[in-house]
């Protein structure tokens, strides 16, 4: 029985905090070499269970300990019920001052970690590996952490998913936006209705280039955090998009995208998302009938501007402001760290063997976002390939916009009318790429589609 297949006949209160008594046991580091489920064979003999609940402690690994794999090592390393017992990094330890408790080794393949024994592993290697990484540890019997995007295809991601679904597995995704504190209270407040009927969603993700691995672009790096986030907090997916990318930096991949789009709820959204700006931005902003919500994911405040309810008698201040202002308030809340909240629920998702109401993202969800992805990346190449030509030297991928192309606020753009033939453009491929058919409500437990139809 695998340690989460064990966890699921646990009571209900092993989701609780586990406060780790003074006398609890220590596990002594494993050295069997046996494979498949390792927790319960490489456990002292003391703590060896069949799903003894909140006492337990996990046994967790790490893979690939760059930039966030430190940051998981930070918290495997002080989690409460959890025994931090290696990491995996080909490239071994070459961050000095790293976060790695003494006697923690760091190892060269997956198959040392899996020796080691273990429940779960957090995958935080370069994305284009999480699939090969993912699949060994499943067929171990090994839970998973890793971090987003799930995948670097969504044909990688849908195996990962059925990979851990056909074991019971408990597989989650970092997108860990959904464990900040303003976007946990926008969320709590867009459901409560505060906001009345919703408009629009506008994000915005800029910063420079990571010193970092690049085996995908800002789309799949990047813009998966809002896209995440978006369905998110408004409980819609994504119904159709419109999107433009250009590469500036003479990498392979894009490095900044503009994405237009609705939701299946008819909510309108647009996320600019870049790694070229001299600045870092993080801006969530929501607008509806009563106001406009506006959280920063940098410094997890969440502020509200009402719509004004008082009329004002001069003239001129009313055309200059618009709408009516009204009363803006920031909301204070508690803040704790975004990553070890999403340790803490994955953890206890773990002992309790699901990941279905865990308040973990869990792969599935990670899936519908490469989709997502997948179809920002299909509407980018689709616009440059309007212009009929190989995009013009310095990598700009859409090109500059063509005055004979006029787009609709959900980006939809439609050939202007040629009185004098047919229209110069091919208008399909301007067509958004649709991902559902908005007059069907969005279910988020309803089976993926294969395909999008463009
Ligand atoms: N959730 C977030 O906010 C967030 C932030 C940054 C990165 N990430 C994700 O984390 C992952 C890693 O990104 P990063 O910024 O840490 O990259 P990075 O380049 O800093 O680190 C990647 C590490 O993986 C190691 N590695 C390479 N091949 C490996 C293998 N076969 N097995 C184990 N380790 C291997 C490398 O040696 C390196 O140390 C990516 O998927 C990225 O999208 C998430």
């Amino acid at each position: 029985m695998t340690a989460a297949r064990a966890a699921s006949a646990a009571p209900t209160a092993a989701a609780a905090p586990v406060a780790p008594a003074a006398n609890e046991p220590r596990t002594a580091r494993a050295s069997h070499t046996g494979s498949g489920p390792g927790a319960a064979a490489a456990a002292a003999p003391e703590e060896q269970h069949t799903g003894c609940g909140p006492r337990r402690r996990l046994r967790a690994g790490l893979v690939g300990l760059g930039v966030m794999g430190r940051n998981h090592a930070r918290i495997l390393s002080a989690l409460d019920g959890v025994e931090f017992v290696g990491v995996v990094d080909p490239a071994g330890a070459p961050h000095t001052g790293g976060p790695l408790p003494p006697g923690v080794p760091v190892l060269r393949e997956v198959a040392d970690l899996l020796a080691l024994g273990v429940d779960y592993a957090v995958v935080a290697c370069p994305t284009a590996l999480h699939e090969e990484v993912g699949l060994q540890l499943a067929a171990h019997d090994v839970c998973a952490l890793l971090e987003k995007p799930l995948a670097h295809t969504p044909e990688a991601a849908r195996r990962l998913v059925h990979a851990f679904e056909e074991r019971g597995l408990v597989a989650g995704v970092g997108h860990v936006e959904r464990f900040n504190p303003a976007l946990q209270q926008l969320r709590t407040r867009l459901e409560a209705g505060e906001l009345g009927d919703l408009f629009q969603v506008v994000t915005r993700r800029q910063g420079p280039f990571p010193h970092r691995i690049a085996d995908v672009g800002v789309v799949k790096d990047l813009a998966t955090h809002d896209i995440d986030l978006t369905s998110w907090i408004t409980g819609q997916g994504y119904a159709s998009l419109s999107a433009r990318t250009v590469s500036k930096s003479g990498r392979e991949h894009e490095d900044m995208v503009a994405v237009v789009g609705s939701l299946t709820g008819g909510t309108m959204v647009s996320h600019l998302v870049n790694w070229l700006s001299p600045l870092k931005e993080r801006f969530t902003a929501v607008t509806g009938e009563r106001g406009c919500f506006v959280a920063d994911t940098l410094t997890a405040d969440l502020t509200f501007h009402a719509n004004g309810a008082v009329a004002t008698e001069w003239e001129a201040l009313r055309a200059f402001r618009g709408v009516a202002e009204g009363d803006a308030v920031r909301y204070a809340f508690p803040k704790r760290e975004p990553l070890l909240v999403e340790h803490e629920r994955f953890r206890d998702a773990v002992r309790e063997g699901t990941g279905e109401g865990s308040g973990i993202v869990t792969a599935r969800d990670g899936l519908r976002t490469v989709e997502v992805s997948a179809a920002v990346l299909q509407s980018a190449r689709e616009a440059g390939r309007v212009r009929g030509g190989a995009p013009p030297a310095g990598g700009d991928a859409a090109g500059p916009l063509d005055p004979l192309v006029v787009a609709s606020p959900v980006g939809t753009a439609t050939a202007a009318p040629d009185p004098g033939g047919p229209a110069p453009h091919d208008a399909a491929v301007h067509d958004p790429v649709v991902l559902h058919d908005p007059t069907i409500p969005h279910d988020p437990t309803a089976p993926i589609n294969a395909e999008h139809t463009a």
